[in-house]
């Protein structure tokens, strides 16, 4: 190698060391000693023996825990959403797909807040079709360079590659994040697509929840969440449930065949989605790193007081004690997968997201697994964490790639294979 090559290598290393938050540890033998609650033994201490023990008792016990502690308990109150299809096309994209833009009014009134909804459905395939469904980072219609496609009013967050300076989408953002989206690929495979600008729901601005979807469930007098209800999170999730509530009414759509997933805080989202509405027949996380499939106690990459400091509005305030304080956490993420059990879940992760921890994301599915071995299932069939390129696909499946924190057409081929393996559909 010459001098100058080894001295650009040098100048690499040492901008990353310095690029990295202080306290952030990227060196596995520095990984704390820690020993992860079970998911099978219960707060009064009996262990769960069968499937039904863990549906009745112990599958309620860990999701108020993550509610309470973690991500915050969204409203009971039953909402009767209403909904408008403002735009639809049965021969669009050559005729391959029928479009259909439905506004879903989030608390059943049209002079409430609402969220619109995109909708691809494959021509090919008998209907009712399966469907993935996701939230997106900058409106619907950055997914695909399709002028029918309504652009968001509703805040973003401002961004110098987009061009976005003012909080409002442009049309200038049409089809930006296209290549995360293969549309045509997924159509071709026998599946339909939904995808939900998360700002709708909630704006993903700091530590403000006098917008969006919170303020309509406020208490008299309440400006904003108690520490153990909704953040941004709990509330993204809550609106992935209200597009659930329209597919059910979509006789174009297999509703109890959508297949929820996101990257990133979208896969966070994803992922506590599915814990709460067992209505989504598959999650499927995307390079979701910490709060999300990452063990907290690992404390790699992204750890949970850096996570509260940088976003203290995603996670509701209870979860700030635990801040350097990890073992304290009555739950890791490995129980948030097993909140899946036995319904079919994927984790992605990319070999230089090191920020996302792939390790603490893989150990999270491997230690859910005896919860799916109770329902005769087998969970994440490899036993170490597999190589780069090598899936490994059981009721849990899991994946890590090469490359960076993305999504890439690989991320997605996987996720057809593994809902084709799950999903008893004809295509
Ligand atoms: C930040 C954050 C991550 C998050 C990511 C994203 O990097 O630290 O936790 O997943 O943003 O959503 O883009």
């Amino acid at each position: 190698m010459s001098g100058k090559a080894t001295f650009f290598i040098f100048l690499c290393i040492i901008s990353f060391v310095l690029a990295q938050p202080e306290g952030i540890n990227y060196d596995e033998a520095k990984v704390p000693v820690f020993e992860l609650p079970d998911p099978l033994v219960m707060l009064d201490g009996p262990k769960v023996q069968d499937s039904q023990t863990w549906i009745d008792k112990r599958r309620p016990e860990i999701l108020s825990l993550f509610e309470e502690f973690v991500y915050g308990k969204a409203p009971e109150k039953k909402i009767k959403i209403t909904f408008e299809i403002v735009e639809s096309d049965p021969l669009t994209l050559n005729g391959l797909a029928t479009r259909k833009q439905v506004r879903v009014y989030l608390i059943g009134k049209k002079e409430g807040p609402f969220m619109d909804v995109l909708i691809y459905l494959p021509n090919k395939v008998e209907k009712p079709a399966p469907l993935f469904v996701g939230l997106n980072f900058y409106g619907n219609q950055t997914v695909i360079d399709d002028p029918a496609v309504l652009i968001t009013k509703s805040w973003v967050r401002n961004s110098d590659q987009y061009g976005i300076t003012d909080h409002q989408a442009t049309q200038a953002t049409r089809g930006v994040s296209a290549r995360r989206w293969p549309i045509k690929t997924i159509l071709e495979s026998g599946y339909g697509l939904a995808t939900i600008y998360y700002g709708d729901i909630d704006p993903d601005d700091e530590g403000k929840f006098d917008n969006g979807i919170h303020p309509y469930f406020y208490q008299e007098g309440q400006t904003q969440p108690a520490p153990d209800e909704w953040g941004a999170i709990a509330a993204w999730a809550w609106g992935l449930s209200r597009a659930m509530d329209y597919f059910e009414k979509d006789e174009d759509i297999a509703h109890e065949q959508v297949i929820v997933l996101g990257h990133s805080r979208l896969g966070k989202t994803a992922l506590w989605a599915g814990a709460v509405d067992e209505r989504f027949a598959i999650v499927i996380s995307n390079n979701s790193g910490c709060g999300g499939a990452a063990l907290s106690r690992r404390a790699f990459g992204e750890t949970v007081k850096r996570i509260n400091t940088s976003f203290p509005h995603w996670f509701c305030d209870n979860f700030n004690q635990y801040n350097d304080n990890e073992n304290a956490c009555p739950v890791d993420q490995h129980m948030l997968i097993a909140l899946m059990a036995p319904r079919p879940v994927y984790v992605a992760s990319a070999e230089e997201d090191l920020w996302a921890d792939p390790r603490g994301e893989f150990l999270s599915t491997k230690y859910a697994s005896p919860v799916y071995e109770l329902f005769g299932l087998q969970g994440m069939p490899a036993q170490e964490m597999p190589d780069v390129s090598q899936p490994a696909f059981g009721t849990i499946g899991y994946h890590v790639r090469p490359g960076k924190h993305d999504v890439t057409d690989y991320d997605w081929d996987q996720y057809i294979k593994f809902a084709n393996k799950h999903l008893s559909h004809t295509k």
